[in-house]
């Protein structure tokens, strides 16, 4: 640890959000031919939440960063950075961060989106900590939102069961300190395996919007390894070590992964947030609604020393060590 006062970027306030309507397996069971036993046992997943229709990418963000504001006591005019990390935009452009800046009613901040679909959140952090440290900005909205629903063919159910929506922010504060903050991130991208985990569409090539499609098992098992590595990687540079972790705060794609990284990691398990239960997978959304999720209900508290860590189509994958 520096004993030196560095600027960095501290959580000053997290907020989220979900649309109202959820979906259990069972009700997913009389679409799809599945059933709540094997969506809990494969995935550990119970329920998701759907946007309705006129509930969008940037409804659901600017709901969590009007959140995230109230709980820093920050008003939205002082926000210089808005950093929207989603892979399902309400246009192709301009950036749904444009959006949400002016349903905050900001009429001047830097905003723009960052596609790297569940890693997204991560790379969102790093881009705005390192941004807050160059001193583009003293306060950043960081957000990860998501309404995959809409990218989901609903005919499979090997993707269709695994998918919800909703999203998640915090409001980064710059601030001269020791040990608080964001202290390391690490992010990784490996494009060869964009044929495990794609939207089958796109406008420069079907000018489509396209379908989620995945070869579930290869996506597992590269997610448990890389997830593992990014985490180690992340602890270094930060000068912790794992037994030190309060807690882990991972992309909530299945029980099972966040159970192997644990393991892999010596992690205990009930030291990791899981949301996955409730949530589904949320792809940008997932890292931020588990923290937001846990600071409010009294697990994650200020001093607590926090690794994110997110995998995803790319493949593209990351971590970050945070002193809450
Ligand atoms: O967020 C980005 C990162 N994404 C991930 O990390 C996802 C990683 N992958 C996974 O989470 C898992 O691989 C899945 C949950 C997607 C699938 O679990 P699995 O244990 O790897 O199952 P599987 O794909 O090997 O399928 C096993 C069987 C198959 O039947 P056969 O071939 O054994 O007869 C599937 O057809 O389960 C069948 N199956 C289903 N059965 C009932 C697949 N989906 C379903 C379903 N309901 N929804």
């Amino acid at each position: 640890m520096t004993t030196d006062l560095i600027r960095r970027s501290v959580i000053a306030g997290t907020g989220s959000a979900l649309p109202p309507r959820r979906v259990t397996n069972a009700e997913l069971a009389e679409r799809v031919d599945t059933t709540h036993e094997w969506i809990v046992e494969r995935t550990g997943i119970e329920a998701r939440h759907i946007a309705a229709d006129g509930e969008t990418t940037a409804t659901l963000a600017t709901e969590a960063a009007r959140k995230a504001l109230a709980d820093a006591g920050v008003e939205a005019q002082q926000v210089g950075l808005i950093v929207l990390a989603t892979a399902t935009p309400d246009q192709t452009f301009p950036a749904s961060a444009t959006r949400v800046q002016t349903m905050l009613g900001i009429n001047d901040c830097i905003a723009f989106d960052v596609a790297a679909v569940c890693t997204g959140f991560l790379y969102a952090l790093s881009v705005a900590d390192n941004m807050i440290k160059g001193g583009m900005a003293d306060y950043a909205l960081v957000i990860g939102s998501e309404t995959f629903s809409r990218i989901l063919d609903w005919e499979d159910r090997t993707t269709c069961v695994l998918f919800g929506d909703g999203a998640g922010a915090i409001l980064l504060k710059a601030e001269q300190t020791r040990d608080q903050g964001v202290l390391a991130t690490r992010l990784h991208a490996d494009g060869r395996h964009n044929d495990l985990l794609y939207v089958d569409g796109g406008v420069s090539t079907t000018g489509t919007v396209g379908k989620l499609r995945m070869k579930g098992k290869e996506v597992f098992r590269h997610a448990v390894v890389n997830l593992a590595d990014v985490l180690n990687e992340v602890l270094v540079a930060s000068g912790h070590e794992a037994s030190e972790v309060d807690w882990v705060v991972p992309h909530q794609a299945n029980k099972r992964i966040l159970d192997a990284t644990a393991k892999k990691l010596g992690l205990a398990p009930e030291r990791v947030i899981v949301t996955v239960d409730q949530h589904a997978n949320t792809s940008a959304a997932s890292v931020p609604l588990a923290l937001d999720t846990a600071i409010r209900d009294g697990r994650i508290k200020r001093g607590d020393l926090l690794v994110l860590e997110a995998m995803g189509g790319g493949f593209t994958w990351g971590a970050a060590a945070v002193r809450y």
